[in-house]
C-alpha cells in the first residue's frame, strides 16, 4: 500500500482574462480574449500532489461539481492526472466558477462563484482514503464545518492534516479559527493570510495589516503557532518560506528565481507538493524545499495547473539550485 494524499476541497472552472491593469471599483477594462482552464484550490492541490507523487503517492479528491458538462470535464481532467475521483459528488448547483483577471505583472484578482462547492460533506470521504499513511489537504473554498469533520476523521485514522487558510473569510474570528485548527498539524499561510489570522486572535488588535520585515513574519508566525497549537508554514513568494514547527527550530528555505508569468496556483502547488512530500515521509525541511521549488516553477505559465511540475522537474530544479 502506498502513502496517500486526500484532498477535500473545491473544484472550479477558471475563466481567465489578461488585462493591462485590474479594474478598480466602478471601472471597466478590456481584455483581447479569455481562456477556460481547470482550477479550484482543492483540485489544483490534488493535481500538484499527483504530479509530484508520480507512482509513489496515491491521490484522492473529495468534493462536488454540478450535473452539467463542465462538471463532467472537471472530473475527467482529474482522472487524466491520475487522481481518484470516487469521492466527487454531483450537485444540483452549477459547477464552481472562478473569474480571474491577470495584469501585466502577473498579479491576479479572483472572484469565485461557489455553486456545487457548497455541497460536500465528510460523508463523501471514501473509507479507503482514511488510514495512518494519509495526509489530508484542506483549503477554505468548501464549508468549514465539513472540513473540520474530515480533519477529525483523518486524525482518528492516525493520518496527518494540512490546512491552507486561503481564501481567508472576511468575518473569520478567534473562535472559528481555533475550531478550524483543532485537528490540524500544519497551517499554511501567505503574508496577507498570516496577518489576517494574527488579527483574529483574541487580544491582538496590534497585529499589522502589512508585514514589513522577515523578523515580523517569524514573530507573527510564532505567536500564531503557540496560540493555535499548530505548525505554521508562511510562504513569502520570492523570499521563500519560514516554518515554525510545533516542536523544534524555525526552518527557512529559499525560493527559486523564475520569471513570473502568472502566480495563479503557486500557493496551491506549494500545498499539494508539501502534502505529497509529508506523505512520502520526508523531513519537514526537505518537504518545504520541494514545495517551494515546485511553486516557483508553477509561476512560469498562465493558468493554475498548466505549469505545475512533475516529479522529475522538481528534482532537476533542486539539483540545479544546489549547483548554484
Ligand atoms: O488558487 C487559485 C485558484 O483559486 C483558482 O484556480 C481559482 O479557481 C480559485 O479557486
Ligand atoms: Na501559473
Amino acid at each position: 500500500d502506498k502513502p496517500s494524499v486526500l484532498v477535500f476541497g473545491s473544484l472550479n472552472v477558471d475563466w481567465v482574462c489578461r488585462v493591462e491593469r485590474i479594474a478598480p471599483p466602478g471601472e471597466t477594462v478590456l481584455s483581447p480574449t479569455y481562456t477556460q482552464l481547470f482550477g479550484g484550490k482543492g483540485a489544483n492541490q490534488a493535481v500538484a500532489a499527483a504530479r509530484a507523487g508520480e507512482d509513489m503517492v496515491a491521490v484522492a479528491m473529495v468534493g462536488a461539481v454540478g450535473e452539467d458538462d463542465l462538471g463532467e470535464a472537471v472530473i475527467a481532467n482529474l482522472a487524466e492526472n491520475g487522481i481518484d475521483t470516487a469521492g466527487i459528488l454531483r450537485s444540483v448547483e452549477p459547477t464552481g466558477a472562478a473569474f480571474i483577471s491577470i495584469d501585466k505583472h502577473g498579479e491576479n484578482a479572483i472572484t469565485v462563484a461557489s455553486g456545487a462547492n457548497r455541497a460536500p460533506s465528510a460523508a463523501s470521504v471514501p473509507a479507503f482514503a482514511l488510514n495512518a499513511r494519509t495526509v489530508l489537504a484542506l483549503q477554505m473554498e468548501v464549508p468549514e464545518a465539513a472540513s473540520r469533520d474530515v480533519a477529525r476523521l483523518v486524525r482518528q485514522a492516525g493520518g496527518r492534516t494540512v490546512l491552507n487558510l486561503a481564501p481567508v473569510p472576511p468575518d473569520l474570528d478567534d473562535k472559528r479559527l481555533r475550531a478550524l485548527c483543532e485537528s490540524i498539524d500544519w497551517l499554511i499561510v501567505n503574508e496577507s493570510e498570516l496577518a489576517a489570522a494574527a488579527r483574529c486572535l483574541e487580544g491582538s488588535i496590534d497585529a499589522p495589516h502589512d508585514i514589513q520585515t522577515p523578523e515580523e513574519t517569524a514573530a507573527l508566525a510564532r505567536r500564531l503557532s503557540s496560540a493555535l497549537s499548530v505548525g505554521i508554514v508562511a510562504t513569502l513568494g520570492p523570499r521563500g518560506v519560514v516554518a515554525i514547527p510545533l516542536a523544534g527550530e524555525v526552518v527557512t528555505v529559499p525560493a527559486l528565481r523564475v520569471q513570473a508569468e502568472d502566480t495563479t496556483g503557486a500557493g496551491d502547488t506549494f500545498c499539494g507538493v508539501f502534502s505529497t512530500a509529508l506523505a512520502e515521509g520526508l523531513e519537514v525541511k526537505d518537504a518545504l524545499s520541494r514545495a517551494a521549488a515546485a511553486a516557483s516553477l508553477a509561476c512560469r505559465k498562465v493558468g493554475a495547473q498548466s505549469a505545475m511540475p512533475k516529479r522529475a522537474e522538481i528534482d532537476a530544479a533542486l539539483a540545479g539550485a544546489a549547483d548554484g
